[in-house]
């Protein structure tokens, strides 16, 4: 058994603690907002907020994050859109969608840390790939979130 806290409830995984981070959330939690895109770290689809920090779910194993707090794109908000969900409608941000989940995550991470980044501060943090290229569309949304 391998423990970890996933939006807020505690969760006990019968799982090979070798299992990706990701497949547990998808597969056993049923918790499909984080998308599986590349599985090699390269595209960010997966990310998800661990302990603060963004995290590419396909990159970490439920044994090495056990203990932790997960948040994904089902728990950002709880009652109403999170800012950074209000700026990406705003602005028309979404194409075809599949990257946001892992952007938007992404984003809220960074805005967490850095309420206020700059362009260079943005482009350091959100590494995420966007097959539709919405990226001039993101920056304008994180200016947005962000005033
Ligand atoms: Fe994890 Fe692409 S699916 S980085």
């Amino acid at each position: 058994m391998t423990a970890l806290t996933v939006n807020n409830q505690p969760i006990r995984y019968a799982l090979d603690p070798e299992t990706p981070l990701l497949w547990a959330l998808r597969d056993a939690s049923n918790l499909t907002g984080t998308k599986y895109g590349c599985g090699t770290g390269d595209c960010g689809a997966c990310t998800v907020d661990i302990d603060g920090r963004a995290v590419r779910s396909c990159q970490v194993t439920i044994g090495q994050v056990e203990g932790s707090f997960v948040t994904t794109i089902e728990a950002l908000s709880r009652d109403r859109s999170h800012p950074v969900q209000q700026a990406w409608v705003a602005e028309g941000v979404v194409q075809c969608g599949f990257c946001q989940p892992g952007m938007i995550m992404a984003v809220a991470v960074l805005l967490k840390n850095n309420p206020r980044p700059s362009d260079a501060d943005i482009d350091a943090a959100i590494t995420n790939i966007c097959r539709c290229g919405t990226y001039n569309r993101v920056r304008r949304a994180i200016h947005h979130a962000a005033a």
